[in-house]
Order: structure tokens, then sequence, then C-alpha cells
């Protein structure tokens, strides 16, 4: 069947729509279509993927621009996957790869350093160079066994971390600024603007999946709003009486918001259970509990990416070691960017080139792009025969240069 690749317009933008949500396996509400239009998407970063026979749209795909902070704190302009769909009608004709091809280069002509995505199966985009940079946990926990042994907030500590309760226009007024600040300082973060806040925020029934409306607390010391969380009640009894409560994001900017925010989640009678998605992979909860154990953590491939423009990327971020290494790069997809680079780290910072020296230590770039964030230690990928450590010591240097201090994080979903 042939296919052509066509921008998207408001002319053909619902039907785009449906077949994005067709492709999910969901109906689309009219409503979700004006308020995509409105506050999510960017129109010209859309491709509809068209059967020119039947002129019927068979696949969907797009992007949405963000900039990702990187180790150091920098941020990059950052492409962001997303609507990607073939219809059953359609699917092994490669629609899908001449569409994120087409993604990629336009990314690069846009001078986007990093392209990224939340994958719907984990075997999809290796063969496109991305890597799996983060990965996060979901959290279960009946909040009985929610005591702490340690906390920042000791009985008398000075701190005036307080917990209150806001309604949901006061909670739109709050909620971005808490965020801005966090993405700011947490690596593999991305930032949303205000149409992605009223579309994040939108809070009617038919989006509620049967819980509760959203509830909002803020957690507020010395005066500055430090944290939120944001969840819902699930009336689906887990025991006699008992319900869920279900987090749907849970934010803070410091260590004792962090503990005063879990203190009152955990502290809720009539709660059998509590339910977390795509916490950090290192969050100190875990080591704040007296029985941790009782956190059923289980981890999920969050954030995949691409370094588009390696020599940038790689410049873009800081180092936590000083000294040289050559990095090999093969790539049957991108053959343009094979070849050695070598880093010259100094004072943190790296100095990018292409030699044709003999490398230090050899990998794709999915193996690249999933260490850059400092989420992925690379000596499981030496084990795991991805990664070809050459002379002697250079995975212990490719290690201590890359190592951050915190886990990357993405709380976004895009
Ligand atoms: C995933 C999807 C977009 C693939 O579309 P497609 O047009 O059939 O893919 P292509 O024909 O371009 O295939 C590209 C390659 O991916 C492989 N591939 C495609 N779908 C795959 C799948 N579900 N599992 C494993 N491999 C898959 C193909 O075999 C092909 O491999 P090759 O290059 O080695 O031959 C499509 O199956 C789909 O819409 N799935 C449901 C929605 C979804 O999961 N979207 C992804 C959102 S992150």
């Amino acid at each position: 069947m042939p296919i052509e690749l066509r921008p998207v317009t408001d002319s053909n933008f619902v039907e785009w729509c449906k077949a994005v949500r067709h492709g999910f396996g969901i109906h689309v509400h009219p409503d979700d279509i004006t308020r995509l239009r409105k506050d999510r998407i960017e129109l010209e970063r859309l491709i509809a993927a068209v059967d020119t026979k039947s002129e019927r749209i068979g696949g969907t795909g797009g992007a949405d621009s963000y900039s990702l902070t990187v180790p150091g704190g920098a941020t990059v302009p950052f492409t962001g996957v997303a609507y990607m769909t073939t219809s059953v009608t359609h699917r092994r004709q490669g629609v899908f790869s001449s569409m994120m091809a087409q993604i990629h280069d336009t990314a690069i002509e846009r001078g986007d350093e990093i392209s990224g995505l939340w994958a719907t199966q984990s075997d999809l985009y290796g063969r496109f160079d991305y890597g799996l940079a983060i990965n996060s946990y979901d959290w279960e926990i009946d909040p009985s066994y929610g005591a702490f042994t340690h906390s920042p907030i000791s009985d008398d500590d000075e701190s005036d971390a307080h917990v209150y309760f806001v309604d949901a226009d006061e909670a739109a007024g709050i909620l971005p600024g808490i965020y801005e600040q966090m993405r700011t300082q947490t690596i593999g973060t991305v930032e949303r603007n205000s149409g992605r806040w009223r579309y994040e925020l939108f809070d009617e029934e038919r989006v509620r999946g049967g819980l509760s409306a959203r509830f909002f607390a803020i957690c507020e010391e010395g005066g500055e709003q430090t944290g939120y969380v944001s969840y819902r009640m699930d009336r689906k009894v887990v025991s006699p009486d008992m319900v869920t409560l279900d987090v749907i994001e849970q934010i803070s900017l410091t260590d004792t918001a962090h503990a005063a925010m879990w203190r009152f989640l955990l502290n809720f009678e009539l709660v059998g259970k509590i339910t977390a998605h795509n916490r950090p992979l290192d969050d100190p909860l875990w080591w704040m509990l007296s029985d941790p154990r009782r956190l059923n953590r289980s981890m999920h491939d969050a954030l995949w990416i691409r370094l588009l423009d390696i020599p940038k990327a790689l410049e873009a971020r800081t180092y936590n070691a000083d000294g040289r290494l050559k990095i090999g790069l093969v790539s049957e997809v991108q053959p343009e960017i094979a070849g050695t680079y070598v880093l010259d780290i100094d004072d943190s910072q790296a100095l990018v080139k292409k030699t044709t020296d003999k490398p230090d230590i050899v990998m794709t770039p999915a193996d690249l792009s999933a260490i850059y964030l400092g989420g992925v230690t690379p000596g499981p990928l030496v084990e795991a025969g991805r990664i070809d450590a050459i002379t002697s010591g250079s995975l212990a240097k490719l290690h201590g240069m890359f190592s951050t201090d915190s886990a990357p994080w993405c709380p976004h979903y895009f």
C-alpha cells in the first residue's frame, strides 16, 4: 500500500486524533480533540502517514518541544517523540520507521541535541539508537507499615514544614512554580508549559477512571511552598472499609518537604493501600521506613533517549572526574556519526572532538545514550557484551566520569 508522509493541518487534525487513539485501542471524546489542539500539541510537529489509495490515515507520529535537564544543571533542546501508531491495517510495512526517520531529521534541523520517549514496548526503539536512560519504580504500601526510623525532621527539629490541602483552582496556581524549581535541579526532567499544565490538571469524570476527583496538598516551610502531592481515592474496597490512595504526582524541593509529604500520606486512616507511580530510583523513603520491605517497588523502564548531536550533548553535561577518554561509536543506524570521539574533561567540563586514534572503549550510540544521564552504570553493559572495554582501566574511567550524585528522574509523561 503506497504511503505518503504528510503534514497535519486543521483539516485532517480530527482524523489524526482518532487514528492516534485507535492505535492505542481507545475512542477519543470530541472535547478531548479540542483540548489536545488548544493545550497540548504543536500542529507543525505532527505527521500523518496517508494511504494514497484510500486517502485515509494509516499511521501517526509527532513530537513535543522541550528542554531536558542534564547532569550539572544545563538544559538542552529536546524532542519528545510521541503519538506513534500504525493502523493494524498497515502494520509491518515500514510506516513507523519512516515517521521516526522524519522526526529525527526535523529534530536535527531544529538544533535539538537529544530526543526521547516513553515506550509502550521495550523492544521497539533500540533499533533507532535509543538507550534506556531512566528506570523508575511503581510503589505500593499498606500505610499501617508507614512508621519512620529515620527522617530529616526530628522531633526537636526547628523545621516548620507543614502540609495543608488546597482546592483544584488554588493548586493550578501553585503547582507549576514548584514543578519548575524541581525541574531545574533534577536530571532527566523536562518543563511543562501553561497549556500542558491545563491539560494535565483537567479533571472531568471521564478522565478519572472511576476514581475520585484529584485532591491536592502543599508543603510549606519558612514561608516557601516546597512540595506538593496530587492524589485520587479509589473507593474499590481493599479490605472492609478500606480504600486505596493513588498518588498521581509528588514533588519536593527539599528533604524536609519530602518527609513531611510522605508522613502526611502515610498517616491516613481508612486507607488500606497507597500506590504511587513513576517514583525516582533513589527516593529516600525506603531508607526512612522502619520496615522497608513493606514498600513494594516494581521497576519499569521510563525515559529512553537518543543523543542527536554527540559532541554538543557530551559537552552540555558536567562530569564527575577529569581526564581523557576515547569512545568509539559503532552504528548501523547512523553510519554518519560512527567513529571515535575523544573527551578531554577538565574542571568537570568536556571538550569533545572526533579523532582517528584508536578508541579506549567501544559502544553503540544507544549505550552511550543509556549512560549519559548517569542513571545507568556501564559495568553491567560490559558484562552484557554491549560495551567493549579495550584499554585497561577504561571502564573505571568511564564509570567515574559519567556517574552522578543522584539518579535521573522524569516525572512528566508525553
Ligand atoms: C509499534 C508500531 C508503531 C510499529 O509500526 P509498524 O509500522 O508496523 O512498524 P515498522 O513496519 O516500521 O517496523 C519497524 C521495525 O520494528 C519492528 N516492530 C514493529 N512493531 C514491533 C513490535 N510490536 N514488536 C517488536 N518489533 C516490532 C518491525 O519488525 C521492524 O523491524 P525490522 O526493521 O527489523 O524489520 C505499531 O505496531 C503500533 O501502532 N503499535 C501500537 C501502538 C504502539 O505501541 N505505539 C508505540 C508507542 S511508544
